[in-house]
């Protein structure tokens, strides 16, 4: 049994005051989550939500990490960095990191290496765009991410990574992918692990779905087998739809 993992993905939203408020508000509806719950903030607002989540059952997670130890990487955050601040997990490879920052699989991987050597527990992101999807590249798109992110990683450091399935056309538009569509992606996708890494690491991994997940379509979604929980990016913005999303993850 895996267990399931919903985190929150706050892109650039959120001020320090802001952040207060909403993981003040957050933390007593979460209280009895069956499931890992992660807010992945902004890294300006790191050591704040780890201050406030201390003690609690959410934990903090950030965005990024350079995939130096430290040195002349101006606008980069090192995994040092992050941790002392209070962050246990960190997204790699966002397609908006993808997108608009010029990350790839290459660079994706360099920073999953990173992130592996210091304890960072990280949500490695892949997904296909719409013209991909409608193409019938689906799955040659994601293999060939999740290869490339784990490039060089060893199984031990493979069974303690998350991937998120998140659909390209399904960021931040309302278009969900179908729980039929997820599902089987997701499966697709521990295909892929499983011939990197053999069963039991596949089997153990957990593989969350994200894009325009929400209060109203969890249930469907979590409803399948291949689903480990969800990546929330609009939706984590408030106490009130996460947590219904938290509540439903068991
Ligand atoms: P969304 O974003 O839930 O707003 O679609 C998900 C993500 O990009 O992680």
């Amino acid at each position: 049994m895996r267990k399931p993992i919903i985190a929150g993905n706050w892109k650039m939203n959120k001020t320090a005051a802001e952040c207060r408020a909403l993981i003040t508000e957050l933390l007593p509806k979460v209280a009895n989550a069956k499931c890992d719950v992660v807010v992945c903030v902004p890294f300006t607002d790191i050591a704040l939500a780890a201050e406030l989540t201390a003690g609690s059952n959410v934990v903090v997670g950030a965005q990024n990490v350079a995939w130096a130890d430290s040195g002349a990487f101006t606008g980069e955050i090192s995994a040092d960095m992050l941790k002392e601040a209070g962050a246990t997990y960190v997204i790699l490879g966002h397609s908006e990191r993808r997108q608009y920052f010029g990350e790839t699989d290459a660079s994706v991987n360099k920073r999953l290496v990173q992130a592996l050597k210091n304890d960072l527990k990280p949500i490695v992101c892949v997904g296909e765009l719409l013209a991909e999807r409608e193409g019938g590249k689906t799955e040659e798109v994601c293999k060939r991410q999740v290869e490339g992110a784990f490039d060089g990683i060893s199984a031990a450091d493979a069974a303690k990574t998350v991937i998120a399935y998140e659909p390209v056309w399904a960021i931040g538009t309302g278009k969900t992918a179908t729980d039929e569509q997820a599902d089987e992606t997701i499966g697709y996708i521990r295909s892929v692990v499983k011939a990197l890494y053999g069963d039991a690491v596949a089997d153990g991994m957990r593989i969350q779905y994200g894009g325009s997940m929400n209060a109203k379509n969890v249930a469907g979604l979590m409803a399948k087998p291949q689903i480990d929980g969800g990546l929330i990016g609009g939706a984590s913005l408030k106490a009130e739809d996460f947590s219904i999303i938290v509540n439903t993850a068991k």
